[in-house]
């Protein structure tokens, strides 16, 4: 690691601490490979030096359009954001392609959401990751590629096959593709859409589908998972209001993945919420608009993965989860210093932040 100025800058290096600003507000994260965007506003907000690690990224690996090579020099948490950072400029490039009406959507995500999934799916290691992986882009490049990972990790832990989940991981990254096709000015907009407004923005699931359709080489189940990603249990959602079990399994779990990870990053216009707020409006969406059975496992795994975790309650104290409450998952045993709160009696408490 060492100390470089700004001016010195160049492509390619990665960042060894995040860049923070006088204000405390994170900049850039640890482990982003440095590209000229960065190095713009580095400069622009005055930032005169910060680490990178020795070692560099060549500027074959920071073309998205080279398939070659896999990051191997870098370890863990560097590798993974380095590929998912690459995965991000594929869905970049994708979207990009299809304002021009064409693009070779297939061959682009094939090489790269593999070492992707291998990274985080074989080790069961999404939670973690998502914390770790980061992207100064574009929300919905980002959430695309969450999504796609979220949903390929649930599919596992159903039970699904390994051609399944990597079927999920390509309907999950892709489904709001159809995005592409809707006026920006729509995407964009900070305040509620008008009726008509939404009424477009509701059409991105078919483009997605016709999208897919066209493009050689997804299966049906990839392109129904992209169609009906916004139906809903009870058959409040879009396109055509189905419900239960008619919804396509990988739609059901679509829609999980995405209301999880649009509620637990930070959006231009909403903060973010920590995971157990998340997990709470899961669990109530589960009674009607969520697969149950799936959001139920879901909701599972999450809790007994952050036991042992620091937390910030609302109270503005820090603590550890010490304990899960089995009939309520989202309400874990908390241990302040030497007090024991259980959030699962103390209802007005609530877990504001995982530290
Ligand atoms: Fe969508």
């Amino acid at each position: 690691m060492q100390l470089m100025a700004v001016d010195e800058l160049r492509e390619g290096m990665v960042l060894a601490q995040d860049v923070v600003s006088d204000a405390f507000v994170n900049i850039v994260t640890e482990s982003t490979i440095v590209n000229q965007d960065i190095i713009d506003r580095l400069e622009k907000l005055d930032i005169e030096f910060v680490y990178v690690h020795s070692e560099m990224v060549t500027e074959e690996e920071t073309d998205f359009s080279e398939s070659e090579p896999v990051f191997d020099r870098l370890d863990g948490e560097e590798a993974l954001n380095y590929n998912f950072n690459k995965t991000v400029g594929r869905i970049k490039n994708i979207f990009n392609d299809l304002k021009f009406g064409v693009a070779d959507i297939k061959s682009e995500m094939d090489d790269t959401l593999d070492p992707l999934l291998h990274g985080i799916i074989d080790n069961n290691n999404i939670l973690s990751s998502l914390r770790v992986m980061k992207y100064d882009d574009d929300y919905t490049l980002r959430h695309s590629v969450n999504v796609g990972l979220l949903s390929a990790m649930i599919g596992k832990w159903y039970g699904l096959s390994k051609q399944q989940v990597a079927e999920l991981s390509l309907a999950g990254t892709l489904h709001d593709i159809g995005k592409s096709k809707i006026p920006r000015y729509i995407l964009n907009k900070p305040g509620e859409l008008s009726t008509q407004e939404f009424g477009i923005a509701q059409q991105h699931v078919v483009y997605g589908y016709e999208i897919l359709k066209e493009s050689l080489g997804f299966s049906e189940a990839v392109c129904e998972g992209v169609l009906y990603h916004h139906e809903r249990f009870n058959g409040s959602g879009y396109p055509q209001g189905l419900k239960g079990n008619n919804i396509p399994l990988y739609a059901r779990i679509i829609a999980i993945a995405d209301v999880f990870d649009a509620l637990t990053s930070d959006k231009v216009y909403q903060g973010k919420i920590s995971p157990f707020l998340a997990a709470d409006l899961i669990k109530s969406m589960s009674f009607e608009e969520l697969d149950p059975e799936i959001s139920n496992m879901f909701l599972k795994k999450l809790a007994e993965f952050y036991v042992g975790n620091k937390v910030l309650l609302s109270t503005g104290e820090e603590g550890e989860i010490i304990y899960l409450n089995k009939f309520s998952l989202t309400k874990p045993l908390i241990q302040v210093g030497t007090k024991f709160v259980d959030l699962s009696m103390k209802t007005e408490i609530k877990i504001k932040e995982v530290l």
